[in-house]
Parts: structure tokens; C-alpha cells; sequence
């Protein structure tokens, strides 16, 4: 194990208490600390971390040790993937269906989005907002190309494209009632919605658990079932209403489908009172359905879509794509991210974009999902638990009448991964889309063999 020098010569010690960090840094060996010269040693061991571990036994104990605790992870340590087969640091193989949470459309080290990785990696990573540059202007342009909209804005994640939606929604409205003290500024969003973990996406996301430590969080929301067309048609008021969120297709909340009516209906409730349509496709969007954009399969379309996951094949990004209308409204300097729009993120993100938009591609992603549902259908279907088998191409949920943590931990056990949704009670398959039709045979057969532990 090497050691670490740290110098601290400092003359504006007298100022600054470096006493905090040589307690924790030195654990005690050092008392001293609080004059104007100090000169101080630190040897890496002593700081008490081993870096480089190797066995997942080892690692999940030095997180729970320096990883703030947000997340209940399940008990495996990921090392490497390819395809949909993940291995673990002791070698151990998992059939991949979770995708990094319906993020890795391409698999796990895709070849060319490896290359595109590395090739730009070398020439240019990032710049910041303040220059252009030729890559993220291409990502823009193609995914105006293949969508509704007319312009792109670029964020890191899921949460901060609706946050933008959300801000946006609200610019445009200034900008529609340039006279009105009070502006429509409120918002509708639906039961089982999930926009994500910042203040405003958190207040519009259904779970009250997520939201009720946070409080207040951003004001001016309701939320109404999913799918009810006349509370929305309701609801949805001139001079009150700035957007309207929905998710075409519900991922975290359940896979819930909207129906055509009622995705039709809040689009004609907001033209006729002059609010903004925002579909939230960051988990349903991008080829997931089989279609590029879930809404096509609905034939309606919205004022905003915000897209994430799947988009950069696994680096972070977000995306916002507005009609020519909503754009006029922004302004230099209304929104701004350092990180956003990247050359290391908008190259590899235009390879998976190309990829995926492929017909034969789109309609490979058809015919696996209609598969893996009859699939699950025939060896599920006629077990006491299962309530439903519902989603659209490759995101598909599986409903059981009990829990489905004991079936994820079965599964995982028999090396398939698979994740849960809406209140612990649907197994949520995500896969890569490139999964082929054997390894959603193997899935299939591993779910239906580890059924039993719901008795
Ligand atoms: C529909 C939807 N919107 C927004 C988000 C938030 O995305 P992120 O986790 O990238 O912030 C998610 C994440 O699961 C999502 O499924």
C-alpha cells in the first residue's frame, strides 16, 4: 500500500481551522494543529481506507461505510457485462433483464457505442455551454429529425429534463399572458406517476413517500387517476393549468398503459384551454415500446416530451424536445447546465440513437415483447399469484397478489435479474433490446421455476 504527502504550509492558518480535517484525516495522531506553520504527513493507511477491494463481501461492507444511504441495493457487486450477461467479482453470471433500470437499450459494451466512447474521449469530452459543439448540434439534429418537435434542450438526467419541462411550461405561459399579474402556473399529473427526485419532478410524482420528507415541495400540483378523460377534462383550466404531465406508458408506477381516449382527451382539454401537453417518455421512450416514441403508438402527440435513460447507452443525460412554439419562449440565460449536451455523452448518445431507430431494429423490439408476453403467459399465466402480464414491447410487468421481492431474490439466486414496480407487488422486465429470443426463453423458464417461493 503506498503513502500519501499532504503539505499544509500555510499562512492564513490563523483564519482557516484546519483542526476538523487532521482529526479525521490523522484519527488522533496529531494534536498539535491549530499553529501558523503546519507540516503534516499523511500515509494513506492511516486514513484508515483500503482501496482495491476485491470480494463483494468486502465492498458491500466499505459502502455501507462511505456511501450516503439512499438506496437499498441488492446484495451483488457488478464487475464487467456484455450483451445481457452481467458477471459479478467473483465470476458469477446474471441474465440481465433490468438494464441499469431500462437504461442499457444496447446491451452492456456495445461495440460501436465502445468506440464512439473512446474515440471522442481522446479528441474532446467537454467544453461547457459557453462554445458549441459540432456533436451535440448532431444528437439535436437527428432526434428533431425523427421526432414532433423542432428544438432540443440537453440536461444529465430524467429529473432534470422534467425540471426544465417544468420551467419551461411555466415561461411559456408568461409569455401567453404577458399582462396577467397571475399566469397559469399550475400543473396536473396522474395516480402511480413517477418524474423524478428533485423538488419540482418530486411534486409531481405520485408516491407520497418520496414527497412527504421533502415538504414543500413545489406547490400548485394535482394529481388525478390515471386514465379518468373526465377529471382531466375537469380539471385541466383556462388561466390556471400550465402543463399537464403523463407518462404514455407507466414504469415505476406499475406498467400501466394509457389508453388512446384518454391520452386523446388530455390533449384536446389542454388546445382547448391553452395548456401545454408534456409526455414524460425517459423510461417508456426510445424504442422500449417498439416504437421509437411510446406516444406514436397512440397517434397523439405533446408540446414537450422529456427522454433520458436509454439515450447515451449508459452515460447520463437528459433531453428535452419542444415544439417550435414552446422555444420561442425561452430566452438566453432562462435555464443552463454545465455538464448538458457533452461531446463524451452526444456521440455516443447519436450511436444509440441511429441504432434504435431503425425499423427493422423497432420492429425486432415488437416482436421480442409479443413474444416474451406469450412466453410468460404460458408458463405464468396459470399460477394462483399472477394477476396480470401487461406492457408493450420490452417493458413488461408481471402483477402477483403478493410481494414480489421473494421471486426477485429467487430469480437472482438462479442468475436472472429482474426488477419490481409500482407497490412492490410487479415484477418490472426491462431488458436490453437487444436480448435475443433464447435468452428471453431462459428468463422465462428461470421466473416460472422460482414461482414457488410465493407460496
Ligand atoms: C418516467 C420517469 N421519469 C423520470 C425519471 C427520473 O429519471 P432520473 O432517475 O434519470 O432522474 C424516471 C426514472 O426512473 C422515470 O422512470
Amino acid at each position: 500500500m503506498g503513502s500519501s504527502n499532504l503539505m499544509l504550509n500555510s499562512s492564513i492558518s490563523s483564519i482557516i481551522d484546519h483542526s476538523s480535517l487532521f482529526n479525521k484525516i490523522n484519527k488522533g495522531r496529531f494534536n498539535n494543529h491549530g499553529c501558523w506553520r503546519i507540516s503534516a504527513s499523511i500515509n494513506v493507511e492511516t486514513v484508515g481506507t483500503k482501496l482495491g477491494l476485491t470480494k463483494s463481501e468486502e465492498i458491500m461492507a466499505a459502502e455501507a461505510k462511505v456511501i450516503v444511504g439512499t438506496y437499498a441495493r441488492v446484495p451483488i457487486v457488478l464487475a464487467s457485462g456484455k450483451g445481457c450477461k452481467l458477471y459479478d467479482v467473483e465470476g458469477r453470471e446474471y441474465l440481465d433483464m433490468t438494464s441499469g433500470i431500462a437504461v442499457n437499450a444496447l446491451g452492456h459494451a456495445d461495440s460501436d457505442w465502445v468506440n464512439a466512447v473512446k474515440e471522442q474521449a481522446d479528441v474532446l469530452a467537454h467544453v461547457s455551454n459557453i462554445y458549441y459543439s459540432r456533436e451535440q448540434v448532431d444528437l439535436a439534429t437527428r432526434l428533431v429529425e425523427c421526432s414532433f418537435a423542432d428544438r432540443v434542450f440537453f440536461s444529465n438526467s430524467g429529473t432534470e429534463a422534467n425540471e426544465a419541462a417544468i420551467k419551461f411550461a411555466r415561461k411559456f405561459q408568461r409569455t401567453m399572458y404577458p399582462k396577467e399579474e397571475h399566469p397559469p402556473v399550475e400543473f396536473i399529473s396522474f395516480t402511480n406517476s413517477f418524474h423524478g427526485r428533485t423538488l419540482g419532478a418530486l411534486a409531481l410524482t405520485s408516491k407520497k413517500n418520496y414527497r412527504i420528507p421533502f415538504e414543500p415541495v413545489m406547490p400548485g400540483v394535482t394529481f388525478l387517476e390515471y386514465g379518468d378523460t373526465q377529471a382531466a377534462t375537469e380539471m385541466i383550466q383556462r388561466g390556471k393549468t400550465a402543463a399537464v404531465f403523463v407518462e404514455p406508458i407507466q414504469g415505476e408506477g406499475g406498467i400501466y398503459s394509457a389508453t388512446k381516449e384518454f391520452l386523446q382527451s388530455l390533449r384536446s382539454a389542454c388546445d382547448d384551454v391553452g395548456a401545454l401537453l408534456v409526455f414524460d417518455e425517459v423510461q417508456c421512450g426510445l424504442g422500449r415500446t417498439g416504437y421509437l416514441w411510446a406516444h406514436e403508438a397512440y397517434g397523439v402527440f405533446p408540446d414537450i416530451m422529456t427522454l433520458a435513460k436509454p439515450l447515451a447507452g449508459g452515460l447520463p443525460i437528459g433531453a428535452v424536445l419542444v415544439t417550435e412554439r414552446v422555444a420561442s419562449a425561452i430566452e438566453y440565460g432562462d435555464h443552463g447546465s454545465t455538464f448538458a449536451g457533452s461531446p463524451a455523452v452526444c456521440k455516443p448518445a447519436l450511436v444509440v440513437l441511429e441504432k434504435i431507430m431503425k425499423p427493422e431494429f423497432l420492429a425486432s423490439v415488437a416482436k421480442k415483447g409479443k413474444y416474451l408476453k406469450e412466453l410468460l403467459v404460458q408458463k405464468m399465466g396459470g399460477n394462483s399469484h399472477v394477476r396480470e402480464i401487461r406492457g408493450l414491447g420490452l417493458i413488461v410487468g408481471i402483477e402477483l397478489d403478493v410481494p414480489a421481492s421473494p421471486l426477485v431474490d429467487a430469480c437472482r439466486n438462479s442468475g436472472l435479474l429482474i426488477l419490481t414496480a409500482g407497490k412492490g407487488n410487479v415484477v418490472r422486465l426491462v431488458p436490453p433490446l437487444v436480448i435475443s429470443e433464447e435468452e428471453l426463453e431462459r428468463a422465462a423458464d428461470i421466473l416460472s421455476e422460482c414461482l414457488p417461493v410465493l407460496n
